[in-house]
Parts: C-alpha cells; sequence; structure tokens
C-alpha cells in the first residue's frame, strides 16, 4: 500500500470512548449508534438486560454479562465517509482503572448526561481524566422522552462543574410527553420526533427555517414561540461552535435527544464524525509519535481474559498509534526486547470479532496473549520506544488473602501476580512478613479474583480483613534518606506485582504524618506501567 493509501486510511479514522455516569444510557446510546453505523440490524442486541438488577457477587452471571460486553470492547464501523472506532468503557463503576486506561485510548469521548439529573458523579471523575490530555468532548442530553431539567440551567451547570464551555448544536422542544423534537442551529431545521420508534431508523420531518409557519403548526402555538423566545436567549449566553477551542478541550457542542426514542444520536454522531480529530499523537520517553510516522508503533492498554469460553485465551488491546499493521509482520515487544511475528491479531469490524489483515494507526487490534505482554507495552518495528502515560492508580480497598491448603502458595502468588499484570487488581508483599495482601479500585474486583484463581490457577483462596487504608509508591533520588526510610518504617512498606516499593498506610493520618516527616521521599497515588 502506497504511503498516501495509508495517510488516506489514517485519516479517516475517529476513536472515541463514551463517558457518563450509571444509567445515564451509555449502554442504549451504543446500541443506537451501532444502528446507524449498521453493525446491528435491530435495536436490543447489544446487552441482555432482563430485568435490570443482577447479583453482583454472582461470579457466572459476570462472565455471561463481561462476555457479551467483551465482544463490544471495540466496534469498528463506517458512518458518513469515515471510519469509527467506539471503545468501550466499562458500565460498572468497579472497573474505574481499566476505564481510565481506556480514555488513553481513544482521540475524543462522547459524554452522555442524563437530562433529568445533570452533571453527576462519575462524569466529573472522568471528566477530570479526559482533562489530562485535553481531549475533545461532544455532549449528548439524553432521555428528552422524560421531564428534564431547564436545558439552560444544565448548560451552566455543566460550564461551571466541568470548566468546559458549552455550544449547543441542537436545542429541544419541550421533554417529556410534550418533547417534539429539536431545532438544529447549525441546518436552521427542526427536526420532529416520533415516540415509538426507537428500535429502527426513523424517517423524519424536517421544516425549514425557525420563522416557517409549518413550525407553529407542527409543534403548537405556544412552543414554538417558546423556541425561538429560548434561542434567542441561548444565542445571546451561550458560546458558538469553535473546531480550535473544541479540539483543545475548552468547549464542547452539545446536542439534545433520546437514546431510547434513537433521536438526535445521528445529528450527534454527524458533528461528532464531522469534528472530531483524526488519530493524534502520543509521547513516548524517547519522542513524540504522530500517526504519519511512516513505521508501525502501538501501546497494550488493556488485557481481558476469556473473550472466547472455547479458548482460555487472553487479548491484548494495542492501540495503533502510527503508520499500519498487516498479517505476519514482525513486531518488536520492546520491553522484552524480543521480535516476534503477528499473524492473528483480531480486529472488530461491525462488532464480530474477525481476523486483522490490515489495520491503521487510530484502530485498536486484539494480541493473543500468553503471558507476556503486560499493560503499557510498546511494540515496534524495531525502535526503541516506550509510550507514558499508562497509569497504574492507588488502590482504595484492601482485603489480606489466604489459602485454603497451604501447600498452593507458589500457584497463589503467580496466580496474583499474572493477574495484576493483567491489571486486574493489584497485589502487595510486606516486606517484614509473609502476608499477600490484595488491593482494589473497586470491590468487585475481589470476587473476579478468587473466582479467577479458581478457574484458572486451581487455587483456593479467602478474604480476611486488613489494617491498610491507602497505599502510595514511594520514591527517594537520594539513596541514602531512601534507605533510612526505608529503615524505619518497614513495617509499613511493601513490594507490589512488579517490585516496586510501597508504603501501605493503616490509616490516612498516618500517610499523612509519614509524609510530613520524611520531605524528601516521594508518595505517588498512580505508578506509570
Ligand atoms: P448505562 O449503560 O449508562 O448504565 O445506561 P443504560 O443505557 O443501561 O440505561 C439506563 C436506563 O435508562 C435503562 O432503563 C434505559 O432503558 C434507560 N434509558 C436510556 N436512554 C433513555 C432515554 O432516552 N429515555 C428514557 N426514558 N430512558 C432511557 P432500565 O429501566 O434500567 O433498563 P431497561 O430494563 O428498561 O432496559
Amino acid at each position: 500500500m502506497s504511503n498516501s493509501t495509508i495517510a488516506q486510511e489514517i485519516a479517516k479514522r475517529r476513536t472515541f470512548a463514551i463517558i457518563s455516569h450509571p444509567d445515564a444510557g451509555k449502554t442504549t446510546i451504543t446500541e443506537k449508534v451501532l444502528l446507524h453505523g449498521q453493525a446491528i440490524q435491530s435495536a436490543g442486541t447489544v446487552k441482555g438486560r432482563g430485568s435490570g438488577q443482577h447479583a453482583k457477587s454472582d461470579w457466572m452471571e459476570m462472565e455471561k454479562e463481561r462476555g457479551i460486553s467483551v465482544t463490544t470492547s471495540v466496534m469498528q464501523f463506517p458512518y458518513n465517509d469515515r471510519l469509527v472506532n467506539l471503545l468501550d468503557t466499562p458500565g460498572h463503576e468497579d472497573f474505574s482503572e481499566d476505564t481510565y486506561r481506556t480514555l488513553t485510548a481513544v482521540d475524543s469521548c462522547l459524554m452522555v448526561i442524563d437530562a433529568a439529573k445533570g452533571v453527576e458523579d462519575r462524569t466529573r471523575k472522568l471528566m477530570e481524566v479526559t482533562r489530562l490530555r485535553d481531549t475533545p468532548i461532544v455532549t449528548f442530553m439524553n432521555k428528552l422522552d422524560r421531564d428534564i431539567r431547564d436545558p439552560m440551567e444544565l448548560l451552566d451547570e455543566v460550564e461551571t462543574e466541568l470548566n468546559i464551555m458549552c455550544a449547543p448544536v441542537s436545542w429541544p422542544i419541550g421533554s417529556g410527553k410534550l418533547f417534539k423534537g429539536v431545532y438544529h442551529l447549525h441546518r436552521d431545521e427542526t427536526i420532529l420526533y416520533q415516540s415509538g420508534k426507537g428500535h429502527t431508523i426513523q424517517e423524519v420531518r424536517i421544516i425549514k427555517g425557525l420563522d416557517n409557519p409549518e413550525l407553529d403548526e407542527a409543534v403548537g402555538d405556544g412552543l414554538a414561540e417558546q423556541l425561538r423566545e429560548e434561542l434567542e436567549l441561548v444565542m445571546g449566553a451561550s458560546h458558538e461552535f469553535d473546531q480550535e477551542l473544541f479540539l483543545a478541550g475548552e468547549l464542547t457542542p452539545v446536542f439534545f435527544g433520546t437514546a431510547l426514542g434513537n433521536f438526535g444520536v445521528d445529528h450527534m454522531l454527524d458533528g461528532l464524525t464531522e469534528w472530531a480529530p483524526a488519530p493524534q499523537p502520543r509521547q513516548t520517553q524517547e519522542r513524540e509519535v504522530t500517526a504519519a510516522d511512516d513505521k508501525f508503533s502501538g501501546f497494550v492498554f488493556k488485557i481481558q481474559a476469556n473473550m472466547d469460553p472455547r479458548h482460555r485465551d487472553r487479548i491484548a488491546f494495542m492501540r495503533i498509534v502510527s503508520g499500519q499493521y498487516t498479517q505476519g509482520m514482525k513486531m518488536k515487544h520492546v520491553r522484552i526486547g524480543k521480535t516476534v511475528s503477528i499473524s492473528d491479531a483480531v480486529t472488530f469490524m461491525a462488532g464480530d470479532r474477525e481476523r486483522a489483515e490490515e489495520a491503521f494507526a487510530g484502530d485498536i487490534i486484539g494480541l493473543h496473549n500468553h503471558g507476556t505482554i503486560q499493560i503499557g507495552d510498546t511494540f515496534t518495528q524495531g525502535e526503541e520506544l516506550k509510550f507514558t502515560g499508562i497509569p497504574n492508580f492507588a488502590p482504595e480497598l484492601f482485603r489480606r488473602i489466604r489459602l485454603r491448603d497451604p501447600l498452593k502458595q507458589k500457584q497463589l502468588l503467580k496466580g496474583l501476580v499474572q493477574l495484576s499484570e493483567e491489571g486486574a487488581v493489584q497485589v502487595f508483599r510486606p516486606l517484614d512478613n509473609n502476608d499477600l495482601i490484595v488491593g482494589a479500585v473497586g470491590v468487585l474486583q475481589f470476587d473476579v479474583v478468587v473466582a479467577r484463581l479458581k478457574a484458572e490457577y486451581n487455587v483456593d483462596a479467602l478474604y480476611e480483613s486488613v489494617n491498610v487504608s491507602t497505599a502510595r509508591w514511594v520514591y527517594g533520588k537520594d539513596a541514602k534518606k531512601l534507605d533510612e526510610f526505608q529503615r524505619k518504617v518497614s513495617a509499613n512498606l511493601a513490594l507490589d506485582g512488579g517490585d516496586n516499593l510501597t508504603y501501605i498506610a493503616p490509616t490516612m493520618v498516618n500517610l499523612n504524618l509519614t509524609q510530613e516527616r520524611y520531605p524528601d521521599i516521594q508518595f505517588s497515588k498512580t505508578r506509570e506501567h
């Protein structure tokens, strides 16, 4: 393939993820996006939701759920003249570390907000993460078929709480039972909503122009007048869309609609595919790598087990940063210094796992992993590069893990270290005793670990409570001071799965005091892979 064809392929790519608070409608909008991308034939096939709540500790159930969400981990589909990669972020709050790392692999985000609720907790946290790289954000105000909050107030809340300017692209006409549709500010047209058509791509009625009397007739005089008045206010009080501010992550275009009713999702997709950036550069320890570099490079941001229950393999998800992947090509696995020939990477076209013959910067490919690949690993065509910015987060929950059968200590340790390399959990070995402490960001991780230890390592383990409330990775430039620190507080020191020194604190107060006492030691809440 010629260089200019490769460049064209790359320029077509748009790689994004959805950020939202649980229940805001991420799953529903994903489904509708796939419907528009013709990756599925009718809505209702992405995830069997059944009666809603599932037993959270039931691993089989979870596996089932994961099994389904796994095939939708990355979804590639064409839309307009772009090729879209939508990366799923785990829905459950508990897997937040994975979510954070997934956000390092995208170039833009769709923020979905429940318009009846406004900005919620988890959205706030995820926005903080996108801020680390100034990721451009497109906003969808969802659930307009319900009674929502005043739209002006919603924009105001986004601006003040998330510190990003809002540029409404569409504006709602009524909500709940009175939801009539939206006025598209850029197209100067009103698109009318019909309820009950959410599972299909609808034929919509469009009315050109704001002063068109057809509008009054279609939505009722009162609502048409209200719309005109609101728009005057909106134009005065909010921002106009600005591509540069959007790309800098300082301004977000805002769309209104209902994912359930499949209304407005296409407006959002039109905007996203037009404005969102093509594959962006990434930083390595050595230099910045741009998508246009002719040599292939990529980094692993996620490892997932049991994608296919018949093959007990693990898939390492790699974001291609530059160049092109072709089947059978040789790649250098930089951390272990080995060159490997990759002939069976998977791509995710149209929601199906398929063997990738080629893929380009911006795409995600899945590598079969038999334990050699770790999160954060870099692959190149020979160059010594190490991508940065793929963090581990200090866990917030801790338990001591113990064997039912004490003879299996070795397998337990091996299992835990491998699971920690995958990012499923973190493990700490205190310097002063033989305990094994498992640390997690979310409580569900504990259950997953015990179930996987049993299934994959044939180890029966159980948890006990442990007096640890927080952990920090510690570093010191001055070897002598670090040494002294290690001697004085050894009772609170441990090695993590990668043998990095960690301070495990029984209380926050203890951590604060220790930090004050040892000003030359750095205490870090994140660790780079
Ligand atoms: P999540 O992935 O962000 O957690 O949200 P999800 O899409 O699962 O949606 C959460 C709930 O909100 C679901 O209802 C879903 O049907 C509903 N929902 C999503 N979009 C809209 C919308 O535009 N309008 C309305 N009225 N509801 C919406 P549920 O009762 O939890 O699930 P289900 O049993 O109805 O499927």
